[in-house]
């Protein structure tokens, strides 16, 4: 069952022990017409990464979805996804966490991913009727219940204070999610993928090259050997250092 969880945030928080997937119970949440509702739990039993893989989601982790009905067109959502990686490094760094971010959506430790987002939207053409993102951040799990090649805020530097950590995530995030320019700045300063050689899987073929910009809605630039290619984060099925 729901119950509050009690935060001074800038949502309702809905919080659970145990869900399928927070995804899933804010869709609901949004198909009855909410907003500005976050669906939190501790565990999922059916958490969903991107590429329809299945995403870990053990007790003690920050799984949260959010219900925004931004006005915005779909083509413009990915800058919400960047928000969303900026304020989960943010609260991170300020647990002690030496967190990156990696285009489009990975937060990463070194090369260990510590969180990463989901975003789903419906609507139309012109304007979304809402958008969920998904994040899930590997926050109170222990080491050993990490998959292979992730880490954790407890890995890194101990258990932390979630509720805490669930405020701060949410009051960055407010603040970033109406300000696409203030979002660009502060995920260029964060992160680790630009003026590294990259290659970049994407349904049309290996881009490789130098990552070098990023540009609104959430476009990553490679400098190539026939010039600057444009890779849309949804595009991107897997980006590595070259
Ligand atoms: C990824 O890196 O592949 C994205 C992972 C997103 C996981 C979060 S956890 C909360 C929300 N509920 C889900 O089922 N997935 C997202």
């Amino acid at each position: 069952p729901a119950v509050e969880y009690g935060l001074e945030a800038p949502f309702d928080v809905e919080y659970h022990e145990s869900v399928p997937s927070t995804n899933a119970v804010a869709r609901d949440l949004a198909d009855d017409g909410a907003s500005d509702v976050v669906v939190l739990a501790d565990e999922q039993t059916g958490g969903r990464g991107r590429l329809d893989r299945e995403w870990s989601s053990p007790s003690g982790g920050v799984w949260l979805s959010i219900v925004l009905r931004p006005d915005l067109p779909p083509a413009r959502v990915p800058v919400i996804t960047l928000a969303a990686a900026v304020a989960i490094t943010d609260a991170a760094r300020e647990a002690g966490v030496d967190a990156e971010i990696k285009w489009p959506n990975d937060v990463l430790v070194g090369e260990r991913k510590l969180a990463g987002i989901l975003t789903e939207m419906e609507g139309e053409a012109d304007r979304v009727s809402w958008v969920i993102p998904g994040l899930g951040i590997n926050a109170n799990v222990d080491a050993e219940e990490l998959p292979e090649g992730a880490t954790s805020i407890q890995a890194e530097v101990g258990v932390i204070e979630r509720r805490l950590f669930v405020q701060r995530l949410l009051e960055r995030f407010d603040e970033l999610r109406s300000d696409p320019e203030a979002v660009l700045d502060a995920w260029r300063e964060r992160a680790s993928t630009l003026g590294r050689d990259v290659r970049v899987e994407t349904p049309d073929g290996v881009v490789e090259g130098e990552a070098i910009d990023v540009e609104l809605p959430g476009t990553l630039l490679v400098e190539t050997d026939d010039g600057v290619v444009r890779v849309h984060a949804g595009d991107c099925e897997h980006l590595r250092p070259a």
